[in-house]
């Protein structure tokens, strides 16, 4: 067990985002469960604490795929987490997919990644692997607890931000580093890999670190945008004010959980 996580019985988990209003109100949450110790390692701030009666390591990684990749492997190496949750928003590409739905993910995958000839497409070299799984009990975990949320709070928050009824999907994620967000680009990613729901920035770096190390991970996506001309006003304004409600909705119940288990 590493020295920073000696004060545990259990190995925690790890809990991150990539912006603050993503993580929602999981720092408050650790700082009311009781003691909460702030660790900074490589410009970041990790939270170490418990949650919902949960032993974590809460923190925010930052944009992109090398922000996320070096916090994972901190989260891992400093932290000994046993597992990675991340939560987050994303922009819709699946057909099915629309503004206020969660995507839960069963694969990810890096859009951008193509050492063609050399490799096949989307392939990470010398690893020999295109789509990265996530840790299915973990992800069953998170779905189930984003199906409660979409059941208990689903319909108000609709109302409210005058979205369709959420749904809870499940399948493969892209990430890339960069923000998608033309009619023409989301079209060519939907033309190029055409089971994929949902694009962001994270999440495949962190699944391909946490399949290099052997960590469970899952990865929670509220859908902000459709990646298409209007990306940019309707990801501004879901972060802004609903992103939060999400993430903070979502991870309670799953925390909670976990905590009973
Ligand atoms: N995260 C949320 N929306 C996104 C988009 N359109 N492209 C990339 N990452 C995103």
């Amino acid at each position: 067990m590493s020295k920073e996580t000696m004060a545990f019985k259990q190995r925690p988990l790890g809990v991150l985002a990539a912006l603050p209003q993503e993580l929602g109100d999981l720092v408050d949450a650790m700082r009311a469960d009781g003691e909460l110790r702030t660790v900074t390692v490589g410009r970041r701030d990790y939270h170490v604490g418990t949650v919902y009666g949960v032993p974590c390591v809460v923190t925010l990684a930052r944009v992109g795929k090398v922000a996320a990749a070096a916090t994972a492997s901190a989260l891992i190496h400093v932290f000994d987490v046993d597992a990675i949750v991340f939560t987050g928003v994303a922009g819709g590409v699946g057909s099915q997919v629309r503004v206020g739905d969660v995507v839960v993910a069963n694969a990810l995958l890096q859009h951008d990644l193509d050492a063609s000839p050399l490799f096949p497409r989307y392939e990470v070299p010398l690893l020999g692997v295109t789509h990265f799984a996530a840790y299915a009990e973990l992800a069953d975990e998170l779905a189930a607890a984003c199906e409660r949320f979409v059941a208990d709070e689903g319909a108000a928050l609709a109302e409210r931000f005058r979205l369709h009824g959420a749904r809870v999907h499940r399948g493969l994620v892209i990430s890339g580093d960069r923000f998608v967000s033309s009619s023409e680009e989301v079209g060519a990613l939907r033309a190029a890999l055409p089971d994929a729901l949902a694009v962001e920035m994270e999440g495949a770096a962190i699944a391909q670190v946490c399949y290099e190390h052997d960590v469970p991970c899952a990865i929670v996506r509220t859908i902000s945008d459709t990646a298409d001309d209007h990306a940019t006003a309707s990801f501004t304004s879901f972060l802004t004010d609903i992103a939060h409600a999400y993430s903070s909705g979502i991870l309670r119940r799953f925390l909670e959980a976990r905590s009973r288990a």
